[in-house]
Protein backbone atom coordinates (compact mmCIF):
# COMPACT_ATOMS: atom_id res chain seq x y z
CA UNK A 1 0.00 0.00 0.00
CA UNK A 2 1.52 3.52 -1.10
CA UNK A 3 0.46 6.58 1.45
CA UNK A 4 1.44 10.01 0.33
CA UNK A 5 2.74 12.27 3.18
CA UNK A 6 2.13 15.80 3.80
CA UNK A 7 3.31 17.79 6.70
CA UNK A 8 2.87 21.83 6.89
CA UNK A 9 2.63 22.29 10.99
CA UNK A 10 5.12 25.09 11.47
CA UNK A 11 8.12 25.76 9.01
CA UNK A 12 9.38 22.87 7.15
CA UNK A 13 7.39 22.25 3.62
CA UNK A 14 6.99 18.01 3.58
CA UNK A 15 5.97 15.15 1.63
CA UNK A 16 6.66 11.92 1.44
CA UNK A 17 5.39 8.31 0.09
CA UNK A 18 6.23 5.51 2.03
CA UNK A 19 5.00 1.80 1.56
CA UNK A 20 3.59 -0.18 4.06
CA UNK A 21 4.10 2.06 6.48
CA UNK A 22 7.73 0.93 6.48
CA UNK A 23 9.72 1.82 3.67
CA UNK A 24 10.24 5.35 3.00
CA UNK A 25 10.45 5.76 -1.31
CA UNK A 26 10.88 9.44 -1.08
CA UNK A 27 10.93 12.07 1.98
CA UNK A 28 11.40 15.67 0.27
CA UNK A 29 11.33 18.53 2.61
CA UNK A 30 11.76 22.31 1.93
CA UNK A 31 13.06 23.97 4.73
CA UNK A 32 12.23 27.87 5.73
CA UNK A 33 14.47 28.70 8.71
CA UNK A 34 16.63 30.84 6.20
CA UNK A 35 13.26 33.34 5.75
CA UNK A 36 12.61 32.99 9.54
CA UNK A 37 16.10 33.72 10.89
CA UNK A 38 16.22 37.24 10.99
CA UNK A 39 13.16 37.44 13.31
CA UNK A 40 14.57 34.30 16.12
CA UNK A 41 11.39 32.76 15.53
CA UNK A 42 9.06 31.00 13.19
CA UNK A 43 6.98 34.23 12.17
CA UNK A 44 3.38 32.52 11.34
CA UNK A 45 1.84 34.12 8.53
CA UNK A 46 5.53 34.38 6.56
CA UNK A 47 5.39 30.52 7.23
CA UNK A 48 1.39 29.81 5.72
CA UNK A 49 2.45 31.84 2.76
CA UNK A 50 5.64 29.59 1.91
CA UNK A 51 3.96 26.60 2.38
CA UNK A 52 1.51 27.90 -0.15
CA UNK A 53 4.17 28.46 -2.70
CA UNK A 54 6.10 25.20 -2.15
CA UNK A 55 3.06 22.63 -1.59
CA UNK A 56 2.51 21.40 -5.24
CA UNK A 57 6.39 21.30 -6.47
CA UNK A 58 7.24 19.34 -2.81
CA UNK A 59 4.55 16.98 -3.27
CA UNK A 60 5.24 16.04 -6.97
CA UNK A 61 8.53 16.24 -6.60
CA UNK A 62 7.83 13.29 -3.84
CA UNK A 63 6.00 11.20 -6.06
CA UNK A 64 8.85 11.70 -9.06
CA UNK A 65 11.45 10.55 -6.68
CA UNK A 66 9.19 7.51 -5.65
CA UNK A 67 8.67 7.08 -9.23
CA UNK A 68 5.17 6.17 -8.02
CA UNK A 69 1.91 8.22 -10.09
CA UNK A 70 -1.10 9.58 -8.65
CA UNK A 71 -2.70 6.78 -9.44
CA UNK A 72 -0.98 4.34 -7.37
CA UNK A 73 -1.36 6.09 -3.91
CA UNK A 74 -4.11 4.37 -1.90
CA UNK A 75 -4.41 7.22 0.40
CA UNK A 76 -3.31 10.50 1.74
CA UNK A 77 -2.35 11.13 5.24
CA UNK A 78 -1.59 15.00 6.33
CA UNK A 79 -0.36 16.54 9.56
CA UNK A 80 -4.24 17.94 11.00
CA UNK A 81 -1.87 19.07 14.50
CA UNK A 82 -0.94 19.84 16.79
CA UNK A 83 0.60 23.49 14.62
CA UNK A 84 0.49 26.94 13.49
CA UNK A 85 -3.13 27.03 12.25
CA UNK A 86 -2.18 28.73 9.17
CA UNK A 87 0.42 26.53 8.53
CA UNK A 88 -1.38 23.49 8.92
CA UNK A 89 -4.67 24.36 6.86
CA UNK A 90 -2.37 24.60 3.60
CA UNK A 91 -0.90 21.26 3.63
CA UNK A 92 -5.02 19.74 4.91
CA UNK A 93 -7.01 21.20 2.32
CA UNK A 94 -4.17 20.59 -0.33
CA UNK A 95 -4.00 16.91 1.15
CA UNK A 96 -8.22 16.36 1.17
CA UNK A 97 -8.54 18.10 -2.30
CA UNK A 98 -5.57 15.68 -3.37
CA UNK A 99 -7.38 12.75 -1.85
CA UNK A 100 -10.81 13.92 -3.20
CA UNK A 101 -9.80 14.09 -6.64
CA UNK A 102 -8.28 10.74 -7.02
CA UNK A 103 -11.21 9.12 -4.69
CA UNK A 104 -9.19 7.68 -2.03
CA UNK A 105 -8.90 7.93 1.68
CA UNK A 106 -7.61 10.87 3.28
CA UNK A 107 -5.92 10.76 6.53
CA UNK A 108 -5.90 13.66 9.47
CA UNK A 109 -2.25 12.01 11.72
CA UNK A 110 -1.63 13.85 14.94
CA UNK A 111 1.98 15.14 14.65
CA UNK A 112 3.24 13.97 17.69
CA UNK A 113 1.79 10.26 16.68
CA UNK A 114 4.37 11.19 13.91
CA UNK A 115 7.36 11.83 15.57
CA UNK A 116 6.97 8.39 17.93
CA UNK A 117 6.56 6.43 14.55
CA UNK A 118 9.59 8.04 13.27
CA UNK A 119 11.46 4.90 14.85
CA UNK A 120 9.83 2.51 12.89
CA UNK A 121 10.97 3.66 9.53
CA UNK A 122 14.42 2.36 10.93
CA UNK A 123 15.91 -0.93 10.20
CA UNK A 124 16.46 -2.11 13.59
CA UNK A 125 12.95 -0.62 14.98
CA UNK A 126 12.35 -1.04 19.35
CA UNK A 127 10.30 -3.63 19.98
CA UNK A 128 6.85 -3.15 22.04
CA UNK A 129 6.56 -1.52 24.31
CA UNK A 130 9.29 1.12 25.30
CA UNK A 131 9.14 4.51 26.63
CA UNK A 132 9.85 7.25 24.27
CA UNK A 133 11.20 10.44 24.63
CA UNK A 134 9.52 13.31 22.92
CA UNK A 135 11.67 16.40 22.13
CA UNK A 136 10.50 19.13 19.65
CA UNK A 137 10.22 22.69 19.77
CA UNK A 138 6.66 22.10 20.59
CA UNK A 139 6.89 19.52 22.87
CA UNK A 140 8.80 17.74 25.73
CA UNK A 141 6.94 14.59 26.90
CA UNK A 142 7.28 10.69 27.38
CA UNK A 143 5.31 8.53 26.74
CA UNK A 144 4.82 4.37 27.17
CA UNK A 145 4.11 3.03 23.63
CA UNK A 146 2.81 -0.30 23.76
CA UNK A 147 1.92 -0.42 20.08
CA UNK A 148 1.47 2.00 17.29
CA UNK A 149 -1.01 3.88 18.00
CA UNK A 150 -1.42 3.22 21.59
CA UNK A 151 0.59 5.86 23.80
CA UNK A 152 -0.14 6.45 27.66
CA UNK A 153 1.46 9.86 28.42
CA UNK A 154 3.34 10.02 31.44
CA UNK A 155 4.80 13.36 31.86
CA UNK A 156 5.44 16.35 29.96
CA UNK A 157 6.72 20.02 30.51
CA UNK A 158 4.26 22.29 32.41
CA UNK A 159 6.30 25.07 30.43
CA UNK A 160 8.77 25.54 27.74
CA UNK A 161 9.59 22.79 25.47
CA UNK A 162 13.05 21.93 25.39
CA UNK A 163 13.59 22.82 21.71
CA UNK A 164 12.06 26.02 22.86
CA UNK A 165 14.52 26.46 25.15
CA UNK A 166 17.16 25.90 22.81
CA UNK A 167 15.79 28.56 20.57
CA UNK A 168 15.28 31.10 22.86
CA UNK A 169 18.73 31.23 24.56
CA UNK A 170 20.14 31.12 20.90
CA UNK A 171 17.85 34.37 20.40
CA UNK A 172 19.48 35.83 23.82
CA UNK A 173 23.34 35.17 22.15
CA UNK A 174 22.48 36.85 19.00
CA UNK A 175 22.36 33.21 17.01
CA UNK A 176 19.25 33.33 15.12
CA UNK A 177 16.52 30.90 14.65
CA UNK A 178 16.49 27.81 15.00
CA UNK A 179 18.89 27.39 17.96
CA UNK A 180 19.24 23.67 18.16
CA UNK A 181 21.77 23.20 15.70
CA UNK A 182 23.70 26.54 16.59
CA UNK A 183 23.66 25.97 19.73
CA UNK A 184 25.12 22.18 19.45
CA UNK A 185 28.02 23.54 17.52
CA UNK A 186 29.06 26.63 19.63
CA UNK A 187 28.79 23.92 22.54
CA UNK A 188 31.26 21.54 20.91
CA UNK A 189 33.83 24.55 21.15
CA UNK A 190 32.61 25.63 24.91
CA UNK A 191 33.58 23.85 28.17
CA UNK A 192 30.23 22.53 29.78
CA UNK A 193 31.08 22.12 33.42
CA UNK A 194 32.64 26.13 33.71
CA UNK A 195 28.89 27.78 34.10
CA UNK A 196 26.92 25.73 36.38
CA UNK A 197 23.23 26.31 35.15
CA UNK A 198 20.52 24.28 37.36
CA UNK A 199 19.05 21.12 35.88
CA UNK A 200 15.35 21.61 36.45
CA UNK A 201 14.41 17.93 37.96
CA UNK A 202 11.24 18.77 39.55
CA UNK A 203 10.33 15.95 41.85
CA UNK A 204 12.58 13.27 40.83
CA UNK A 205 10.47 11.07 40.40
CA UNK A 206 7.93 12.90 37.81
CA UNK A 207 8.14 12.19 34.22
CA UNK A 208 7.34 16.28 33.72
CA UNK A 209 10.04 18.72 32.84
CA UNK A 210 10.17 22.70 33.47
CA UNK A 211 12.69 24.49 31.02
CA UNK A 212 11.64 28.27 32.27
CA UNK A 213 13.66 28.41 35.04
CA UNK A 214 16.70 27.07 32.96
CA UNK A 215 16.15 29.89 30.16
CA UNK A 216 15.56 32.35 32.94
CA UNK A 217 18.93 31.43 34.65
CA UNK A 218 20.80 32.09 31.02
CA UNK A 219 19.36 35.07 30.77
CA UNK A 220 19.94 36.44 33.75
CA UNK A 221 23.86 35.25 33.28
CA UNK A 222 23.77 37.12 30.12
CA UNK A 223 22.52 40.22 31.35
CA UNK A 224 25.18 40.17 34.16
CA UNK A 225 28.19 39.58 31.75
CA UNK A 226 28.29 42.23 29.37
CA UNK A 227 31.31 41.73 27.13
CA UNK A 228 30.45 38.26 25.94
CA UNK A 229 32.93 37.51 23.87
CA UNK A 230 33.01 33.58 21.33
CA UNK A 231 34.63 31.59 23.55
CA UNK A 232 32.00 32.68 26.07
CA UNK A 233 28.89 32.08 24.15
CA UNK A 234 30.36 28.75 23.64
CA UNK A 235 31.19 28.21 27.49
CA UNK A 236 27.13 29.44 27.60
CA UNK A 237 26.33 27.31 24.81
CA UNK A 238 27.63 23.98 26.52
CA UNK A 239 26.40 24.40 29.59
CA UNK A 240 22.89 25.03 28.85
CA UNK A 241 22.98 21.96 26.38
CA UNK A 242 24.46 19.85 29.25
CA UNK A 243 21.78 20.98 32.06
CA UNK A 244 19.06 19.98 29.51
CA UNK A 245 20.53 16.56 28.22
CA UNK A 246 21.40 16.25 32.06
CA UNK A 247 17.56 16.31 32.66
CA UNK A 248 16.08 14.45 29.68
CA UNK A 249 18.30 11.46 30.04
CA UNK A 250 17.65 11.19 33.97
CA UNK A 251 14.38 11.59 32.95
CA UNK A 252 13.34 9.03 30.15
CA UNK A 253 15.76 6.03 31.57
CA UNK A 254 13.86 7.10 35.09
CA UNK A 255 10.54 5.96 33.30
CA UNK A 256 11.87 3.40 32.07
CA UNK A 257 12.68 1.97 34.90
CA UNK A 258 9.33 2.88 36.18
CA UNK A 259 7.78 0.80 33.83
CA UNK A 260 10.36 -2.03 33.81
CA UNK A 261 11.07 -1.47 30.53
CA UNK A 262 14.55 -2.12 28.87
CA UNK A 263 13.69 -0.43 25.49
CA UNK A 264 13.97 4.02 25.02
CA UNK A 265 13.28 5.73 22.33
CA UNK A 266 14.33 9.78 21.45
CA UNK A 267 12.42 11.08 18.90
CA UNK A 268 11.52 15.16 17.76
CA UNK A 269 13.87 17.56 16.52
CA UNK A 270 16.43 17.65 19.73
CA UNK A 271 16.83 14.01 19.27
CA UNK A 272 19.41 15.41 16.73
CA UNK A 273 21.36 16.72 19.23
CA UNK A 274 24.74 15.08 19.60
CA UNK A 275 25.34 15.33 23.30
CA UNK A 276 22.10 14.36 24.16
CA UNK A 277 22.15 10.81 21.96
CA UNK A 278 25.74 10.58 23.47
CA UNK A 279 24.41 10.76 27.10
CA UNK A 280 21.39 8.71 26.51
CA UNK A 281 23.88 6.04 25.51
CA UNK A 282 25.99 6.20 27.76
CA UNK A 283 23.60 6.15 30.76
CA UNK A 284 21.04 3.83 29.39
CA UNK A 285 24.07 1.36 28.57
CA UNK A 286 25.28 1.39 32.41
CA UNK A 287 21.53 0.31 33.09
CA UNK A 288 21.58 -2.24 30.53
CA UNK A 289 18.56 -0.51 28.62
CA UNK A 290 18.85 -0.28 24.29
CA UNK A 291 18.17 2.72 22.74
CA UNK A 292 16.60 4.09 19.95
CA UNK A 293 17.10 6.93 17.88
CA UNK A 294 16.32 8.15 14.44
CA UNK A 295 18.72 9.04 11.90
CA UNK A 296 19.16 13.32 11.75
CA UNK A 297 16.74 13.28 8.82
CA UNK A 298 13.99 11.79 10.38
CA UNK A 299 14.60 13.40 14.12
CA UNK A 300 12.97 16.66 12.48
CA UNK A 301 9.81 17.58 10.96
CA UNK A 302 9.21 15.53 8.10
CA UNK A 303 6.57 13.81 5.95
CA UNK A 304 7.64 9.98 5.70
CA UNK A 305 6.53 10.08 9.55
CA UNK A 306 2.94 11.11 8.50
CA UNK A 307 2.67 8.64 5.95
CA UNK A 308 4.00 5.86 7.83
CA UNK A 309 1.50 6.74 10.70
CA UNK A 310 -1.05 7.41 8.20
CA UNK A 311 -1.03 4.04 7.10
CA UNK A 312 -1.74 2.30 10.52
CA UNK A 313 -4.25 4.94 11.08
CA UNK A 314 -5.83 3.07 7.45
CA UNK A 315 -5.59 0.18 8.99
CA UNK A 316 -7.23 0.91 12.26
CA UNK A 317 -10.30 2.31 10.04
CA UNK A 318 -9.19 6.29 11.16
CA UNK A 319 -10.05 7.84 7.87
CA UNK A 320 -11.06 11.73 8.10
CA UNK A 321 -14.35 12.96 7.17
CA UNK A 322 -15.07 15.86 4.74
CA UNK A 323 -15.90 18.38 7.41
CA UNK A 324 -12.76 17.90 9.66
CA UNK A 325 -10.49 20.64 10.82
CA UNK A 326 -7.28 21.34 12.23
CA UNK A 327 -6.16 21.78 15.19
CA UNK A 328 -3.56 24.10 16.92
CA UNK A 329 -3.09 22.00 20.53
CA UNK A 330 -2.89 18.86 21.63
CA UNK A 331 -6.54 17.29 21.84
CA UNK A 332 -6.66 14.99 25.04
O1 LIG B 1 10.46 18.27 15.63
P1 LIG B 1 10.85 19.60 15.14
O2 LIG B 1 11.57 19.69 13.81
O3 LIG B 1 9.61 20.55 15.02
C1 LIG B 1 8.59 20.58 16.00
O4 LIG B 1 7.70 19.69 15.96
O5 LIG B 1 8.70 21.49 16.85
O6 LIG B 1 11.74 20.27 16.27
C2 LIG B 1 12.28 21.54 16.09
C3 LIG B 1 13.08 21.89 17.35
C4 LIG B 1 13.59 23.32 17.32
O7 LIG B 1 13.27 23.94 18.56
C5 LIG B 1 15.10 23.16 17.17
O8 LIG B 1 15.85 24.18 17.79
C6 LIG B 1 15.33 21.82 17.82
O9 LIG B 1 14.23 21.03 17.46
N1 LIG B 1 16.58 21.20 17.35
C7 LIG B 1 17.62 20.91 18.15
C8 LIG B 1 18.63 20.41 17.31
N2 LIG B 1 18.19 20.41 16.03
C9 LIG B 1 16.91 20.90 16.08
N3 LIG B 1 17.77 21.04 19.48
C10 LIG B 1 18.94 20.68 20.01
N4 LIG B 1 19.99 20.21 19.27
C11 LIG B 1 19.88 20.06 17.92
N5 LIG B 1 20.92 19.59 17.22
ZN1 LIG C 1 7.73 18.14 14.94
Amino acid sequence: MLILGIETSCDETAASVVADGRTVLSSVVASQTAIHHPYGGVVPELASRKHLEAIRYVTETALHQADVSKKQLDGVAVTQGPGLIGALLVGFCFGRAFAFALNIPWIGVSHLDGHINSVFLEPQPPPFPFVALLASGGHTSIYYVSDYLKTELMGQTRDDAAGEAFDKVAKMLGLGYPGGGIIGKYAQQGDPYKIAFPRPYLDKNSSDFSFSGLKTAVNRYIQSHKAIDEQHIADIAAGFQEAVADVLAYKIINAAKQKACRHIAIVGGVAANRRLREKVALDASKENFDVYIPSLKLCGDNAAMIAATGWHYLKAGKVSSPDADVYSRLRI
